[in-house]
């Protein structure tokens, strides 16, 4: 049985009641309860948001992540995301501080922020990851880190209201009232999304036309409560990508569904691949 990290600010998902950890089960006031997988997560995700048997990633595109990830190819995004919460996170000595990673998927930017910045010698910073799919949460298990790993959805999230100072959002999906209602006033948000030209080589391959879109536009933000206060893009060259990698960047990305079969069967003969990864990164402020 892997131990369990419990969070001070879970709630339950029926009642939003505070949950506390008696041995391996979340319970709360009135009476209901999460067991605690064996892998060391927990399952926060109400029935009515699963709009799905099996909701968001696959298991199969999850480890094709894992593997492209563990191969160093974006640790440039890693390192400036890294970079990015070491300048607007202020850490002063006993302060309570709590960083979410909504939509972690199989958890390499938390693990990474954690280990990389010295996270989790800290008692005072408490790190939780959310992802709607149980195989990502499963597979972010395994580093084996003081971060509690979390079911759960961005559009409800089971943690307590005005609780978090920052949420990173890694190519997630962005809930902007939720994120508001999760957030201390002062609070902020990373989000990392794809450039124009994110993996262009690969789209021109696999698409007859390629749509160069920017960054969607965040509408009504202020409306609750946000503030943009940084714009920022990396651009970089990753390793050059090998036939197995190419297939893993197919899978984990949202390309596999919207090529067509030519594109795929062009993709798929690849013998490598030279990349640019571009990605746009924003920081919002929540100001209540
Ligand atoms: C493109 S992946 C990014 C994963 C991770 N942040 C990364 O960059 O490696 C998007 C993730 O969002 C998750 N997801 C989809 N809908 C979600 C929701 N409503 N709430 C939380 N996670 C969700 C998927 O399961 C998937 O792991």
């Amino acid at each position: 049985m892997a131990k369990f990290t419990s969070s001070a600010h879970l709630i339950c998902p029926l009642d939003q009641q505070s949950l506390t950890l008696e041995e391996r089960t979340l319970k709360c006031p009135s009476g209901h309860s999460f067991d605690i997988a064996k892998q060391g997560y927990v399952n926060l995700l109400p029935v009515q948001k699963k709009k799905s048997k099996d909701p968001g990633d696959s298991k199969e595109m999850i480890q094709a992540r894992q593997r492209f990830l563990q191969a160093g190819l974006y640790q440039p995004i890693s390192d400036r995301l890294n970079q990015l919460v070491s300048q607007q996170l202020t850490l002063s000595d006993n302060e309570p501080v709590t960083i979410l990673d909504a939509g972690c998927g199989e958890g390499y930017y938390l693990s990474r922020l954690a280990t990389e910045n010295n996270l989790t010698e800290q008692e005072q910073i408490e790190l939780l990851g959310v992802d709607i799919s149980k195989w990502g949460v499963q597979a972010a298990t395994r580093y084996q880190l003081p971060i509690t790993w979390i079911v759960g959805t961005n559009a409800q999230l089971p943690v307590e209201p005005a609780s978090v100072d920052l949420i990173i959002c890694m190519f997630g999906f962005w809930q902007p009232e939720w994120f508001a209602k999760v957030l201390k006033p002062g609070g902020k948000v990373i989000l990392a999304e794809p450039g124009v030209d994110h993996l262009i080589e690969l789209r021109e391959i696999i698409y007859k036309e390629v749509h160069r879109k920017d960054v969607p536009e965040l509408k009504g933000i202020e409306e609750v409560g946000f503030t943009l206060i940084d714009q920022q893009q990396l651009e970089f060259r990753p390793a050059t990508l090998n036939k197995e990698q190419v297939q893993d960047l197919l899978v984990m990305t949202p390309h596999l569904y919207r090529a067509n079969y030519e594109g795929k069967q062009s993709a798929q003969q690849l013998e490598q691949l030279n990349l640019t990864a571009q990605v746009v990164f924003r920081i919002l402020e929540f100001k209540a």
